[in-house]
């Protein structure tokens, strides 16, 4: 009877850790996708995304994100928590040029990728910052998983947003500048 009850208890355990771990998924759970809305709805007003988005000069990229990019930079508030918000135009196509970047970015923008930095302790081993990879209708992209690409993304694991950013250098994860270290 007492083993029993062990079992039971060790039992419970596993389910309870299970539910935790799922609670605390790093990245694509409803948490994340609900926070990348508001997000992605806050880019909206800014400017930053959607049919009146400001419009930077493109330059010339180079893999894992598009040929030709955009950048564009701004502090902003989103559920109390002021930071740096970071959105990269990612655009592609053969032989692709910055002059048909700049004459039809709807034509060839393939995805709009996002750092946002949390509020701290939200990721603290990764300088809280908050991933995100949209379509251009603002939809998240997905891992080959199906998982939604939201949130710390790719935290652990060997390849994917986390792990490569943590190469820049100046250790703020940002490799275009050191402003956020
Ligand atoms: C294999 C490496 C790699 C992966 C994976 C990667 N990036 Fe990047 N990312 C870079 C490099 C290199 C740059 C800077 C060069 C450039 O402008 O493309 C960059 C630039 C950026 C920038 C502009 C800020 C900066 O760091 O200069 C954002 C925002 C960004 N990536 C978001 C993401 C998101 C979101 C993901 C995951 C969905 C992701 N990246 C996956 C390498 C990577």
């Amino acid at each position: 009877m007492k083993f029993r009850n062990k079992i039971i208890t060790f039992s419970a355990a596993v389910v309870l850790l299970g539910c935790t771990a799922i609670a605390a998924a790093p990245f694509g759970g409803d948490d994340s996708v609900d926070y990348a809305k508001d997000l992605w709805a806050l880019m909206v007003k800014h400017n930053l995304a959607g049919k009146d988005a400001i419009m930077t000069r493109p330059y010339t990229g180079m893999p894992p994100h598009g040929m030709i990019l955009e950048l564009l930079e701004q502090k902003v508030t989103l559920h109390d928590v002021t930071g740096e918000l970071v959105v990269k135009r990612n655009y592609g196509g053969d032989g692709l040029m910055i002059g048909d970047v700049i004459n039809s970015p709807d034509k060839y923008l393939q995805a709009i990728t996002v750092m946002f930095r949390r509020e701290a302790g939200y990721d603290s081993d990764n300088n809280d910052w908050f991933y995100a990879k949209y379509a251009p209708d603002g939809s998240l992209m997905n891992n080959p998983k199906g998982m939604a690409l939201a949130g710390r993304v790719a935290k652990g694991m060997p390849t994917g947003c986390i792990a490569c950013h943590q190469g820049a250098e100046g250790g703020d994860f940002i490799f275009n500048h050191d402003r956020y270290k």
